[in-house]
Order: C-alpha cells, then sequence, then structure tokens
C-alpha cells in the first residue's frame, strides 16, 4: 500500500475537485472543438487495450471515452468530481460496454492489489495533485505484468515552447486545475513503472505513453 496523502495534499487535493466541479457543466461545449482531433487518438489509444481484459479507467470525467470502449471488455469507471461523473453516467452507453462507475481519488483507490490487467487515463494526470502516489495507486491496483496506458499533455521538450508552458502554469492551475508543465513520462517512471513505447502525437506535447510494472 502507498502512504496515504498529507493534510497539505488533501485540501490541494479539495481545490482542484472542486475546480472541475465548477467546470462539469461547460466541460464538453469548451472542449468540444478539441474533439474533432482528439477523437482520432482516443479510437488509436483504446485499440491498444487487449480484449478480454479487466480495466480501470481514472479520470473518466463527463465518459468522452465511452464510445471507444471495446465491447469485449470490463470497465471499472472512476473520478473525483461528482458531477464529472453524474455526467458520464448519463452519457449514452452501449449496452454492450456498459462501464461501473465509482465516485474515488486516483491517490487513494479503494481497490485490492493486482485488480486490473490495463489501467488507462486521458488528460488527467496533469490534474492529480500528487502524480506519483496516483501513478503508484495504478501501479498497486495492476497486475504485475499489466499495461499502463496513457495519453497526456505534457511540458514540451523545446525550449521556448516549455518555458511558455512553465509560465502559463499557474494560471491554468488556478483557472482550471490543470498543469500545463509536467513531465509525466518520468513520473511515470519515478512511480515504479518501466517506459516500453512514448508516441509524440503533437508538437512534443501530446503523447502517448504505454508503461508495466517494473519488477
Ligand atoms: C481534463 S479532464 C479529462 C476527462 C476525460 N478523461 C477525458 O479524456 O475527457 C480530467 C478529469 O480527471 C479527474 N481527476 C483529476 N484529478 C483526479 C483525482 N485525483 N482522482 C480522480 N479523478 C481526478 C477530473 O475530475 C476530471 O474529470
Amino acid at each position: 500500500m502507498s502512504a496515504p496523502p498529507s493534510k497539505a495534499n488533501g485540501r490541494t487535493t479539495a481545490a482542484i475537485q472542486r475546480r472541475y466541479e465548477r467546470q462539469a457543466a461547460v466541460y464538453d461545449l469548451v472542449e468540444g472543438p478539441a474533439e474533432l482531433l482528439l477523437n482520432r487518438w482516443r479510437r488509436r489509444f483504446w485499440g491498444l487495450v487487449p480484449a478480454d481484459s479487466r480495466v480501470l479507467e481514472i479520470g473518466v470525467g463527463t465518459g468522452k471515452n465511452l464510445r471507444w470502449h471495446p465491447p469485449n471488455v470490463s470497465v471499472t469507471a472512476v473520478d473525483f468530481s461528482p458531477r464529472m461523473l453524474a455526467r458520464a453516467t448519463r452519457r449514452t452507453q452501449r449496452p454492450d460496454a456498459r462501464p461501473g462507475f465509482a465516485l474515488m481519488d486516483a491517490q487513494t483507490l479503494a481497490f485490492a492489489d493486482a485488480s486490473f490487467d490495463v489501467v488507462v487515463a486521458t488528460f488527467v494526470f496533469c490534474s492529480v495533485p500528487d502524480p506519483i502516489l496516483g501513478l503508484q495507486e495504478a501501479r498497486r491496483a495492476l497486475q504485475p505484468n499489466g499495461r499502463l496506458l496513457l495519453l497526456e499533455h505534457v511540458r514540451s521538450g523545446l525550449p521556448v515552447v516549455g518555458r511558455g508552458m512553465d509560465w502559463l502554469n499557474p494560471l491554468t492551475v488556478r483557472l482550471q486545475g490543470v498543469n500545463v508543465n509536467r513531465d509525466t513520462v518520468d513520473n511515470v517512471r519515478r512511480a515504479g513503472f518501466r517506459i516500453l513505447e512514448v508516441d509524440n502525437l503533437f508538437l512534443d506535447i501530446v503523447k502517448l505513453i504505454v508503461a508495466e510494472p517494473a519488477p
């Protein structure tokens, strides 16, 4: 078991959670135009999930991935924002691919060790207050030979773009609870995973990351 979040982390978590509660009603509207691009990546991402696997989706949000869930897997979808989760449960779902939903903080997953074959998250570990703690929890909930699949935006390695992201970060955290300058690939490694693949999808910013628990 990983260490529980500290008091300071508890306060930050509550603040980020409030920001998502505030955004829930307009989230799909605001993100709508970006989805034209994101949907291509989402389809490819979910194509990597092996058939017949037990999947944990962390930070399901309003449920934009639901239409891409393969029919032959069993998905448990969690989020720490009741309003985001309520939207996901109301989203039209295919009867053959209906996930189980649970209100839960990624930093304290209420699942037994090794409960899942695959853990997935799309655009979530930019917001989880302690991303390494959240990723350690993902590792704990994964089978030793399981897979972590992430689609995330990260700090660009291009110097000028990266510095711009550092500059913008305090604003995006305050307004949306989103960090635009995280090194999520390194965080995955630091949480005890071995990186198998990093696919740069857009400007060294959007990455598809595949990892497995390190021995
Ligand atoms: C940017 S949204 C992405 C939603 C969805 N995955 C998508 O691709 O549209 C981030 C989501 O992660 C959730 N989230 C952030 N931190 C979390 C945490 N510590 N535990 C659970 N969910 C979290 C937020 O409530 C929000 O729904």
